[in-house]
């Protein structure tokens, strides 16, 4: 069912509350990557170009109901007013009588970010009553925080509950975007995903295996897979005890007539560290006391000849061990090619911090379909599931989304 968004009320004189997704990355008190921050904008600038009073609410990192230091929004806040080139204040708490009367004293036009909402414990309750405080200092309610969309917690489910619920335009790009994957790809549909653990995509791959007809596994959970070939992976980063999912899911690929492509070579190093010593080899024959810290040059290729003809890829998750720069080749060298495969039209939709990181450090940004700014939301929600912070937010009239309803004749129904 279609959402309701900001385009479906009018904001002019309105205190609108939108929660976005500012947990980006901090370091030395300053954010390091703004994406997500400006991924918020069109939303923001429209409701207060329309006359609205926006407080913005987030939260950052995971505090668990205590203050932080290292967790105010402040950096945000600072980051937010360049880029709108306004100033937007943080407030000293998300509750308290300071901070009603700074919402009190808002004009149109001007925006107000409240601080860390996860200080309180309620947050993640999803407390009726912290909602209902929240709810209090606005007349409607925006959620543009995808990333957050998979958690019910009282900032995007609770205070859905208590004001009128539209989405915002980045929430909006994202479920258009990952929903047309679902639904309506261009075949052939080719899923490259990597990361760490098996065990954190198991869902995503099977709802996939009925859509894709090509799957690529790299990253350590690729190494699941090798040892469910009853190859050896030394000391590589592995889950033992997925071993039998992993096995499962190659059966099902195949039942499915989905090709499976593994790594054929990999970088091994001694240690994962850096300035360590490494090499490539085949997955063949594994010396014991290595670990895969990368995909090889050979592996590298056969994605691309096996990719060559696809319409639309999804990209989720690293193919090697991406902090280490000696070990980020495989990752980068992915993320050119899909560059290269979106300028000649195909359908690229990527998501996920360091595969996302891999663009952008390239400057490769511009061409991809879409970059999701949702990691475990944009999992979840590629596994098929409904997400609460989406499911609760006001669904368009059913006449607007459907066809032309028929003609009645006055007096039918009498
Ligand atoms: C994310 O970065 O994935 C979202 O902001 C959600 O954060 P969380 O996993 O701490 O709920």
């Amino acid at each position: 069912m279609e959402k309701q968004t900001i385009r479906d009320f009018d904001p002019a004189g309105k205190r609108v509350f939108v929660r976005v997704d500012f947990n980006v990355p901090l370091a030395d008190g300053k954010v390091t990557d703004d994406s997500r921050i400006r991924a918020a904008l069109p939303t923001i600038t429209t409701l207060l170009s329309g006359g609205a009073r926006v407080i913005l609410a987030s939260h950052l990192g995971r505090p668990d109901g205590k203050v932080q230091d290292g967790l105010r929004l402040r950096p945000i806040g600072e980051r937010l007013s360049q880029l709108l080139r306004r100033n937007v204040p943080v407030t000293g708490d998300a509750l308290g009588v300071g901070t009603q009367d700074a919402v009190k004293r808002m004009r149109n036009g001007e925006a107000i970010l409240l601080e860390n909402l996860r200080f309180h414990a309620e947050e993640e309750k999803n407390d009726p009553v912290f909602a209902q405080q929240l709810a209090e200092y606005a007349e409607v309610f925006v959620n543009d925080a995808f990333g957050t969309a998979h958690r019910a917690h009282a900032s995007t489910v609770g205070i859905a509950q208590l004001l009128p619920a539209y989405a915002g335009l980045l929430m909006e790009r994202e479920i258009a975007a990952l929903s047309s994957l679902l639904e309506r790809p261009k075949r052939p549909f080719a899923a490259i995903l990597g990361g760490a653990k098996v065990s954190d995509k198991i869902g995503v791959i099977e709802h996939l295996l009925t859509k894709i007809d090509l799957l690529v596994l790299g990253g350590g959970m690729a190494n699941t897979f090798l040892l469910a070939q009853g190859k050896s992976v030394g000391k590589s980063l592995a889950e033992h005890d997925r071993v039998d999912d992993a096995r499962r899911i190659l059966v099902a690929a195949e039942k499915a007539g989905v090709q499976v492509l593994l790594p054929v070579d990999v970088v091994i190093a001694k240690e994962v560290t850096r300035g360590t010593e490494y090499k490539t080899v085949g997955t063949e024959k594994f010396p014991a006391s290595w670990h895969i810290v990368d995909l090889g040059e050979a592996s590298r290729t056969a994605i691309e000849v096996a990719l060559a003809d696809v319409k639309t890829v999804l990209w989720n998750g690293p193919v090697g061990v991406f902090e280490i720069p000696s070990f980020a080749h495989g990752t980068r060298a992915i993320a050119r090619f899909l560059d290269d495969r979106a300028e000649h039209g195909v359908t690229v939709v990527v998501g996920g911090g360091d595969s996302v990181a891999a663009i952008e450090q390239q400057g490769l940004t511009e061409r991809m379909t879409h970059i999701s700014t949702g990691g475990g939301a944009s999992l979840e929600f590629l596994e098929g599931r409904e997400l609460p912070g989406i499911a609760v937010l006001l669904d368009k009239p059913k006449a607007a989304s459907a066809a032309k309803p028929k003609k009645v004749r006055a007096g039918a129904n009498a």
